[in-house]
């Protein structure tokens, strides 16, 4: 029987998709999976709390180091943050890193290091490809929604490159914001549509390594 794969995931919040990929975890939707290692670039991220609470270890990563010793470039901090970061995660030697509601914008110091060794790095989006990109998307859909400009928009889980939300998608799902009294229902639809689609897409990411 092969070994399970092997996954790390970033984390930035709540981790309520972290939450989603536990409990999916090593049944029909996600079989043969080993979280390895769950890292957060955020101490006080509650998703640090989830992963402890399903035996999974966990590391807080901070960039405040890293600007102390790169005091006059913030370029060369998150450069040797992420190269650090790369470091972390290949110690686990995944075969799959999955970014769930990570807030941070990796660079080549992060993605080259882990290409090398053949490890993919998937994302989590809460817009359509190509359609809204960066942080805020929830919001902006919502607002363009009031001003009339849109009726739908949507989430996706994408391959990670160097140029921000733009990997290719592995599966995308609209949403309808029709229907949704105010923001936060519609952040609350996107979130349920969220937990879904991260389990189907690092399933779907899991099969085509496996190709
Ligand atoms: C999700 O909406 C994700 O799309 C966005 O941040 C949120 C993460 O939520 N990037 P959680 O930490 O997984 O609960």
């Amino acid at each position: 029987m092969a070994a399970p794969t092997r996954l790390v995931v970033l984390i930035s919040g709540s981790g309520s998709n972290l939450q989603a990929l536990i409990d999916a975890a090593n049944t029909p939707a996600l079989p043969s999976v080993h979280l390895t290692r769950v890292i957060s670039d955020r101490k006080n991220a509650y998703g640090l709390t989830r992963a402890a609470a399903a035996a999974i270890p966990t590391t807080y990563h901070g960039i405040l180091p890293f600007r102390a010793a790169h005091p006059a470039s913030e370029p060369a901090a998150r450069a040797a943050y992420d190269a650090a970061l790369a470091a972390l995660v290949l110690a686990e030697s995944p075969a799959l890193v999955v970014c769930a509601g990570f807030m941070r914008i990796v660079t080549p110091a992060f993605l080259d290091p882990l290409r090398e060794k053949a490890v993919q790095v998937i994302n989590l989006h809460p817009a359509l490809h190509g359609d809204l990109v960066g942080a805020g998307c929830i919001e902006r859909a919502w607002a363009e929604f009031e001003l009339g400009k849109r009726q739908r928009t949507g989430i996706m889980i994408h391959y990670v490159i160097a140029e921000v939300d733009m990997g290719e998608p592995i599966v995308q799902a609209p949403v309808e914001i029709e229907g949704c009294q105010d923001l936060p229902a519609l952040q609350e639809r996107i979130h349920e549509a969220e937990h879904k689609l991260i389990v189907q897409g690092a399933r779907m990411a899991i099969d085509a390594l496996k190709k």
